[in-house]
């Protein structure tokens, strides 16, 4: 291992002339600082004014392994364990996708438009990152998440303790629960499901497929809409009159996922687009 000098000019120099060839020059000081911040409390100020401070040969090496494993393409969220969503923290690891901006839209969106005091699920929690973002805006919602995955609802546990939260999560296979009918009915149902065909592997980046977990992002290539049929009958059971449910989609399949709703009698059916002007979110009505 090649040990560069201590002080903070040499390891900024080392950073950038370890990770050139991986990662454009931009993206390599942005990675630098925000590793900076995290590790050191230093921040992008503090660094420029303190070119010749030295960091210690424990810190040291928290950077060299950082490196290593930015090299083989390991997201940052996943070395830093930490990552950003609406403003809040979310603690992250193998079992948990990393939230997207994307899914702070959806977030926006029904902070945007539900009011008063709302029953709310979120379907395939993760982190946790969509109820505890929601929750945390508004505190006379009743708000919670299930998962298949134990591991996920540990962490999404952690984070509403985290962010001081109450949110209920409990583990439950949605797929196997199609006709159930939960004892309280709901006002919202949310669910950013799995949604990416087991096809698409090949021209995916490393970084999502070696890193991020498949139960969270893939699913069958013959049913790519298999979580949106299930929840939209789900939700039929669970939603009060006048419910609203929102999904997050592949931009791929809009219009597919719009049709699944009005088939099942959904109202006021609406595909919208992200930031980037791809279509992200179906929303509807249950009247
Ligand atoms: C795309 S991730 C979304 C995570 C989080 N809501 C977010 O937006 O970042 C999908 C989630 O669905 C969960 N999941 C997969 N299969 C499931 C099932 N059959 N029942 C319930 N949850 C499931 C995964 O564990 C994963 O956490």
């Amino acid at each position: 291992m090649k040990m560069p000098d201590n002080t903070i000019k040499a390891v900024k120099d080392y950073f950038k002339s370890e990770l050139i060839s991986f990662y454009d020059e931009a993206e390599i000081i942005a990675m630098y600082y925000v590793l900076m911040q995290h590790y050191f409390q230093l921040s992008k100020s503090q660094l420029v004014l303190s070119d010749k401070k030295r960091l210690s040969e424990s810190d040291l090496l928290k950077i060299i392994y950082a490196v290593k494993d930015l090299k083989k393409n390991k997201p940052l969220a996943y070395i830093l364990g930490e990552w950003e969503f609406f403003g809040l923290p979310f603690k992250v690891n193998e079992h948990t996708l990393i939230p997207r901006p994307e899914t702070e839209e959806l977030v926006q969106l029904i902070l945007d438009e539900n009011q008063g005091e709302i029953n709310l699920l979120d379907i395939g929690a993760g982190t946790g990152c969509i109820p505890i973002s929601l929750k945390k805006q508004m505190k006379n919602w009743k708000v919670s998440g299930l998962d298949i995955s134990n591991e996920a609802l540990d962490i999404a546990q952690y984070n509403a303790h985290l962010n001081d939260v109450e949110v209920t999560f409990f583990q439950y296979d949605i797929l196997q629960n199609r006709n159930a009918h939960l004892d309280v009915k709901l006002d919202v149902i949310v669910s950013n499901p799995p949604y990416i065909p087991e096809a698409d592997k090949d021209q995916m980046n490393t970084n999502v497929l070696n890193y991020e977990p498949h139960l969270a992002l893939f699913v069958a290539n013959n049913k790519p809409l298999l979580f949106y049929d299930v929840i939209s009958e789900f939700a039929i059971n669970n939603l009060n009159k006048g419910g609203k449910l929102y999904f997050e989609i592949h931009e791929k399949y809009g219009k597919e996922v719009v049709d699944i709703l009005v088939q099942k009698g959904f109202e006021n059916v609406k595909l919208m687009k992200d930031i980037n002007e791809k279509d992200r979110i179906v929303k509807a009505v249950l009247n």
